[in-house]
């Protein structure tokens, strides 16, 4: 397992452009599956997530093509079975259940275990799906679902935590195909939820309320191929400024969607990072200390739960005390460990997080757990003196587009580290 080597210390300076969203483009791909016709999408990010999606998709009966960004699939016929071990090692792809049901009105997919972040229940995913008359059972760790047809229906989707993205997802894509209108309350209101729906409506799809809570889809009878580009990764740039603030750099970033991530802007902010936009760009720097800010992670427009981990490591360098509270996966603190082994002073107490900056960090040898926890790592080995290693980085690679590269062009010292 490769491992990434980075020698601290050192501000990072230059240009960075951010690739395409890694949560928008997986939900893109399984909808691919709903029409027989040539579907073509750019700006997709070359990651192990995309490339195993285009397996799932090949092992479904689908042509696919990935050459220069750009994707091509074409779904002529589908079957409702495919490779099982492969949609196992994914949990975006129970996103294939959704169309598979609308298109060949039978799917069998494995059930998604259950990952460090917390349980990851599907319950939102199958209560949708058998509001729209979906036969479903969960057997020997596979769920089988079957319908003669769907039926469009009324359905609140919001959960425990509140609205679900993936869930919604799934269903916004079942109802496009099944008869008579499907309203979802609750809706998750993600960008990337908004982008999928944004290209199932360049398909032919009849959707309103698009990027609200309440999304009402007319079921159609047919939908068609499509050209899309999908939108830009805003956690790629949210974390991509966290390092520039980090290490006290001064970074461009071109490509991003700022008014996807106003409330990471706004408390960076607070934190005493300076973000200006200019032509497209974003211009990071950190004129002064940082300061100690509190966040609460919240369903979109609040605080992503996926950039939680980077900015903890960001308050680790803040001159005073924290409050980080997580409300959307139970145990999302595995980064909390190993950036207490780079030095920093930080208490878990329930959902909080009680980070004490302003202690010096120094290297040590790091474990990732999970993807967004290992860009914590890789922010605060960047920002530690001396040598971190983050191992297991095939975490990061099923998120972040050549994530070492995009750094070293910044000026960063890291190398990957094969098999360790
Ligand atoms: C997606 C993102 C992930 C992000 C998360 C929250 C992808 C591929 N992944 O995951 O990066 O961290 O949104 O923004 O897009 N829940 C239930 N029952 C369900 C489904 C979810 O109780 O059936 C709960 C979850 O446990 C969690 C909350 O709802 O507490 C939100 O989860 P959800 O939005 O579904 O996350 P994903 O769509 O899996």
């Amino acid at each position: 397992m490769d491992s990434f080597l980075i020698e601290g210390g050192r501000p990072l300076h230059g240009e960075v452009t951010i690739s395409g969203s890694k949560n928008a483009i997986l939900p893109i791909l399984a909808a691919t599956l709903l029409t027989p016709d040539t579907c073509r999408i750019r700006g997709v990010p070359d990651l192990s997530d995309v490339r195993f999606m285009l397996q799932i998709l090949e092992s479904l009966g689908a042509e696919t093509k990935f050459e220069r960004g750009m994707v091509t699939v074409r779904a002529a016929k589908v079957r409702g079975f495919g490779d099982y071990e492969l949609i196992r090692k994914m949990r975006g792809s129970i996103c294939i259940l959704g169309p598979l049901l609308a298109r060949c009105c039978e799917a069998r997919v494995s059930l998604p275990g259950g990952c460090v972040i917390g349980t990851r229940p599907i319950d939102l995913h199958l209560k949708g799906l058998r509001a729209l008359k979906a036969r479903i059972t969960v057997e020997y760790g596979y769920i089988n679902a079957t319908t003669r047809r769907l039926a469009g229906t009324t359905v609140f989707l919001g959960g425990r935590a509140g609205p679900t993205v993936l869930g919604t997802a799934n269903l916004m894509m079942a109802a496009t195909l099944a008869t008579g209108v499907t309203v979802i309350e609750s809706a998750a209101c993600e960008p990337e939820v908004t982008d999928l729906a944004n290209f199932l409506v360049s398909m032919g799809a009849k959707i309103q309320g698009i990027g609200s809570p309440t999304l009402t889809i007319t079921g159609v009878d047919r939908l068609n191929g499509t050209d899309h580009e999908v939108i830009p990764d805003r956690i790629e740039a949210c974390t991509f400024i966290c390092a520039a603030a980090a290490t006290r750099g001064e970074v461009i970033i071109h490509g991003a969607r700022p008014d996807h991530f106003a409330a990471v802007i706004d408390k960076l902010r607070e934190a005493g990072v300076q973000i200006e936009r200019k032509a497209g760009t974003l211009r990071v720097t950190r004129p002064g200390k940082l300061k100690p800010a509190d966040v609460t992670t919240m369903p979109y427009a609040g605080f992503p739960t996926d950039v939680q981990a980077q900015f903890m490591a960001l308050m680790c360098l803040a001159q005073g005390t924290s409050v980080i509270t997580e409300r959307i996966f139970e145990s999302r603190f595995m980064h909390v460990a190993e950036l207490m082994r780079l030095g920093a002073e930080i208490a878990i107490e329930g959902p909080n997080a009680i980070v004490k900056g302003g202690l010096p960090l120094s290297g040590a040898p790091v474990m990732a757990s999970d993807l967004r926890a290992s860009a914590a790592l890789v922010i605060a080995g960047l920002a530690a003196k001396g040598k971190t290693q983050v191992h297991r980085i095939y975490h990061l690679d099923r998120g972040y587009e050549r994530m070492e590269e995009k750094l070293r062009k910044l000026g960063a010292k890291i190398l990957r580290v094969a098999g360790e």
